[in-house]
């Protein structure tokens, strides 16, 4: 049976998603639709790889299939096809679409307005602390699809409070109860986000939410904008493995080299690519090894791409039960405190960016985040305080005492 699935971008009708029901899913740009892509794996014209369609929707669930199956039960879903799910709560999703299986029109803002008070959001996170799948409950009407598989929900504010969001009442805000196992994340995670707005770096708005007894992280979401009325727009995004046209399940497996390159492609002033090294960079002094291409994501304007800015960045290497591998390679080197800046040359060189500004840019970097080691973790308890300070200047001292020779020179090992 065929399945439609019709999109809206930044409001405007984009065309429909198609699902022939022989696994095989295209797009179909309406003739009228704005320039920019849906993604940059599904190109206006021109060939689209067989799979991107289908990966680009998948990456948009969460990922976690139990959190998908608590998905459809909650919904009443067909099943927890991407398709079948999306019809459910494809309404508000990360970036500026909102896909629904009719052809109509989101129904009004006005009708849509469901407050979420504080009892209710409290309740929300609570029972996530207790099953960190259930993202959605059958008596809120919140209706929304982020991926990643800590726990969460999203939440709408128009003019100081709180409704569930749905495809007429875009989420502004997105909630993190942190699992009971990493203590203190919620605070770790709003700390990074602010050093690194405090070096330089895009990040959003974060902070700890305290609600009824319940506290969870909250971060303002960087794919909307606040207008007069005080409903918020959308912004088109898309994280990294959907603009590489790859499934959810490789997120582990692309390298920073054809993030790169195709930053590059997409934007030959280098800027997008630039800051995705100076992120990579901030999420390597911090000892985030989880930074993975669905925590990356890029901002897709009229006028061009821009890397989004910085989520996610939670110091994981704070808590013994997350692998302290990269999640992305540098140069080839596979753990935070093995990194010297010749790894990040390498990775500079092989991918096309200029190697001396690659440097320098990664150099001054770690030197910020080590110089405030000492002001920046001082809301986490002080044991996790006094690892971070040891964390950082385990990463920082091969890079910033690093003998710096001629720009590029090999580091021993050999891939990427
Ligand atoms: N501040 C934000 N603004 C917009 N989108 C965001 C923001 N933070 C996260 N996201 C989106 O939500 C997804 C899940 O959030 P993330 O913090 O990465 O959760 P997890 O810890 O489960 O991986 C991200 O992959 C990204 O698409
Ligand atoms: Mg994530």
């Amino acid at each position: 049976m065929t399945k439609v699935l019709h999109a809206w971008l930044e409001g405007r009708y984009v065309g429909e998603f198609v699902d022939a029901g022989s696994g095989r899913v295209t797009l179909r740009y309406d003739s009228d639709a704005p320039d920019t892509p849906v993604s940059l794996s599904i190109p206006r014209h021109g060939t689209v790889p067989e799979h991107a369609a289908s990966r680009f929707l998948d990456n948009l669930l969460p990922d976690r299939p139990e959190a998908r199956e608590w998905m459809r039960r909650i919904t009443d879903a067909r099943s927890t096809s991407t398709f079948d799910l999306l019809a459910e709560v494809g309404g508000d999703v990360a970036g500026g679409l909102v896909l629904l299986p009719t052809e109509d029109l989101p129904e009004s803002a006005a009708t849509a307005l469901l407050v979420a008070d504080d009892d209710a959001i409290a309740f929300r996170i609570s029972s996530l602390h207790q099953d960190p799948d259930r993202w959605w409950e059958r008596a809120d009407p919140a209706r929304f699809s982020l991926a990643g598989s800590q726990p969460k929900f999203a939440l709408a504010d128009v003019g100081g409070t709180w409704f569930w969001s749905n495809a007429s009442v875009p989420s502004t805000h997105i909630v993190k109860p942190a699992a009971s196992t990493n203590r203190g994340a919620e605070r770790a995670e709003v700390a990074a986000e602010r050093l690194a707005a405090d070096i330089g770096l895009v990040a959003p708005r974060a902070d700890v939410l305290d609600v009824a007894g319940e506290r969870a992280y909250i971060v303002e979401r960087f794919d909307r904008a606040t207008q007069p009325n005080g409903l918020a727009t959308r912004i088109h995004v898309e994280d990294l493995t959907q603009a590489l046209g790859q499934a959810g399940a490789s997120k582990y497996a692309i390298g920073a080299k054809p993030i790169i390159e195709l930053l590059l492609r997409h934007d030959p002033t280098g800027e997008a690519a630039h800051t995705f090294l100076r992120q990579a960079a901030f999420n390597a002094a911090i000892g985030n090894a989880d930074a993975h291409a669905k925590n990356y994501s890029v901002l897709l304007r009229p006028t061009g791409i821009r890397l989004s800015p910085l989520y996610d960045a939670l110091p994981t290497r704070l808590w013994p039960a997350y692998d302290d591998t990269l999640a992305m390679r540098i140069g080839g080197a596979e753990h935070p405190n093995e990194l010297t800046l010749d790894h990040w040359s390498k990775l500079a060189r092989r991918s096309g960016l200029d190697v001396d500004r690659a440097r320098t840019e990664v150099r001054e970097v770690y030197e910020a985040v080590a110089d405030r080691v000492d002001t920046a973790w001082t809301e986490l308890d002080d044991d996790q305080a006094e690892r971070m300070r040891a964390l950082v200047a385990e990463q920082t001292r091969k890079i910033t005492s690093a003998v710096v020779g001629p720009a590029g020179i090999e580091p021993t090992t050999s891939t990427v």
